[in-house]
């Protein structure tokens, strides 16, 4: 039987860290001896937020290289850049015909950016989920590993897939987002607002290119309190963020024992020390980082290397689109 097909994609917009980490690529990881896999860096997009290229081309070889150097082996998945595969672009006309502006106005990404960027609301931020939904379809893709965040946007692509169907007979599968375990992953930041991001909140967020000194100053720093009040008590979600982080990095037992700590205390019988299960926490998390931030350094060097990588990736992944163009084509244009 045929393999499932799994896409996704990460914005070059800045260093990559470990909500990337936790919320897509750990999986990418896991599902690449699995399924039938496609990643991609997805550059296209990052034009409706980030319309100065300069840095871009740079931004797209340390995507790739992280990618790489978190275990993603570019001959058994196919890595490759957005804008080396045209069908997208034929696909994304088609569906934004079936995109309504309404449904695009309210979708919480848009209304976000056009927040941030109030000087620059510009069309393709408008149609970035139709866009979105052309990527995942262009393979026909069924398993989309994201983080919470891109939920609603996976909603559209299902529902811009349902319209094409019915309109122009049975073509595309429907696209689900998919992680390990079921729920999907929201890696919050450091001082507990907001989510860890590429671009926001740099100083709470922990990037796989971040130092070893920088990660122990970025995790002393982090949000706690003076404990719980009740034993065994519901942790606060800057709390629940450490232990997520520490259940990732650290041994089991470890992590056991933090846990203990945290559901024995009580107000007048603090047991849990938070300064040293962040002292844990930072030397865990600086023997996690550093192999992946020594590896992709060393990859970004090789960009003879990178650039063969990201050909190899373009010519599978168009063989892959321009069969599912041509099935599309048929379908609408006869
Ligand atoms: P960012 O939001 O940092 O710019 P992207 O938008 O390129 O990153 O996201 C790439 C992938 O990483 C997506 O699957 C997204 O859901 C996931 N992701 C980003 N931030 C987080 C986070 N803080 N927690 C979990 N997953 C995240
Ligand atoms: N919108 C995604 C993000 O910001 C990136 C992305 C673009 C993507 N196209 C995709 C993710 C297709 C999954 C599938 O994180």
């Amino acid at each position: 039987m045929a393999k499932e097909v799994v896409l996704s994609g990460i914005r070059p917009t800045g260093f990559l860290h470990l909500g990337n980490y936790f919320g897509a690529m750990r999986n990418y990881v896991r599902m690449q001896d699995e399924f039938d896999c496609y990643f991609f860096v997805a550059n296209w997009h990052a034009l409706t937020t980030h319309p100065d290229t300069q840095t871009l081309k740079a931004a797209v070889h340390r995507v790739i290289a992280e990618n790489i150097a978190c275990g993603l082996d570019p001959e058994k998945v196919c890595l490759y850049v957005q804008s080396d595969v045209p069908e997208i672009a034929e696909l994304y006309l088609y569906l934004n015909t079936l995109a309504y502006k309404g449904e695009l106005e309210k979708t919480t990404t848009f209304k976000d950016k056009s927040r941030q960027q109030p000087e620059n609301i510009n069309a393709g931020l408008l149609t970035y989920p139709v866009l979105q939904a052309a990527d995942i379809l262009i393979h026909r893709a069924v398993k989309v590993p994201v983080g919470k965040d891109q939920e609603q946007h996976l909603e559209m692509a299902r529902t811009f897939a349902e319209r094409f169907n019915h309109r122009y007979g049975d073509v595309l599968p429907l696209p689900y987002a998919f992680n390990y375990g079921g729920e999907l992953t929201k890696i919050l930041s450091l001082d507990g607002i907001g989510k860890m991001s590429k671009s926001e909140n740099q100083l709470a967020t922990l990037y796989l290119a971040d130092e070893d000194d920088v990660i122990r100053k970025k995790i002393m720093k982090a949000k706690t309190d003076a404990g719980p009040s009740e034993p065994n008590s519901v942790k606060p979600d800057y709390i629940q963020n450490l232990f997520t982080l520490m259940n990732i990095v650290s041994t089991a037992d470890t992590l056991e024992k933090f846990n203990a700590d945290f559901n024995n205390s009580s107000s007048g019988n603090c047991i849990i020390r938070y300064g040293d299960m962040k002292k844990q926490l930072a030397e865990d998390m600086v023997q996690f980082i550093k192999p992946i931030r020594t590896k992709a350094a060393d990859l970004q060097q090789n960009k003879e290397l990178l650039e063969k990588i990201i050909q190899h990736g373009a010519q599978k992944a168009r063989v892959s689109a321009s069969a599912t163009l041509q099935i599309v084509r048929k379908a609408i244009l006869g």
